[in-house]
């Protein structure tokens, strides 16, 4: 028994939902070939497209999917063959893919003993290897699809949120390598009263603005002054591909997850084009490497 699956990239954070909100790309993603052995053994079989461990128990995919089987009280066995396009370190949720395509399959080969939503806590298991902090906000939508909320951490409580149709997003990745828990660790612990304020009123609007399909609101919500002002001094350029997005009509622009890629989400292909290549020439001017992807969210 096998299963070949689809395993998308993610944007987490979105500027107003540090570890609480993300959301789901629907063309950029590994490949993963996840079939059941007969040597009661987890193993990763094959790795293309990148260097990684190949020992399950330093691999994300390993570690999600023997947390699953360890809870399920399972031996079953199984080989996981990775072909990883998403590059480690981009900010697009590199290992939350491996970890919530992995389990995804292997509760499918199961017989779907566990729920998408229960798959989210073994999936975490492999960001908790990846960056030291199991947060959900990138394998919560790369098992739902769409936006997930993070309402709470525990007990573990994700909404799925609606998504307005005519959203597009474009990422721009340098091509440097920032570590999720490098990232983290550069973040301060304590948030100033004001601070919280704007990001709550931010937040609040972002989800109001997605059931109401109001893209001028989502836009006005895209906004982080307590992440993005330490993390973005990473980015090159930052604050100038910021106002060039916005000046060529997106509606919203901010890091991808811990960086260093950057989003723009925009209304419609038309503006979502002009952005990626506004931000592209400017890159290029710079001399600076970038890969760069222009996607639906589903
Ligand atoms: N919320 C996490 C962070 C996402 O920003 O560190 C990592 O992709």
């Amino acid at each position: 028994k096998e299963i070949k699956v689809f395993a998308p990239a993610t944007v987490a954070n979105l500027s107003c939902g540090f570890d609480v909100l993300g959301c789901c790309l629907d063309n950029v993603g590994d490949e993963m070939i996840i079939r059941e052995n007969d040597l009661n053994e987890v193993r990763i079989t094959k790795i293309t497209g990148q260097d990684l461990p190949m020992e399950a128990d330093k691999n994300v995919a390993g570690v999600a999917v023997k947390s699953l089987l360890t809870r399920l009280g399972s031996d079953k066995g199984f080989d996981i063959e990775i072909d990883k396009k998403i590059l480690p370190g981009s900010g697009i949720g590199s290992s939350a893919a491996s970890s919530a395509g992995a389990v995804y399959a292997v509760n499918y080969l199961l017989g779907e003993p566990y729920t998408l939503k229960e798959l989210i806590p073994f999936a975490m298991a492999g960001e908790m290897l990846a960056s030291g902090n199991a947060h959900a906000d990138n394998v919560a939508p790369a098992l739902l699809g769409g936006f997930s909320l993070i309402r709470s951490y525990e007990p573990l409580e994700v909404i799925s949120l609606p998504v307005p149709p005519d959203l597009k997003m474009v990422i721009l990745h340098p091509l440097i390598e920032i570590k999720t828990r490098d990232s983290r660790s550069i973040i301060k612990q304590n948030v100033s009263l004001r601070n919280a304020i704007s990001q709550w009123g931010n937040l609040g609007a972002f989800v109001s603005a997605l059931y109401s399909n109001d893209y001028e609101l989502l836009g006005r919500s895209l906004k982080d002054e307590i992440v993005e002002p330490v993390r973005s001094i990473l980015i090159p350029y930052f604050s100038e591909l910021q106002k060039l997005s916005k000046e060529e009509g997106a509606l919203g622009f901010g890091i991808s997850g811990s960086g260093p890629s950057v989003f723009a989400l925009c209304k419609g292909e038309k503006v979502a084009e002009k952005v990626r290549d506004s931000i592209q020439n400017f890159y290029c001017k710079k001399g600076i490497d970038f890969n760069l992807h222009l996607s639906g969210i589903s």
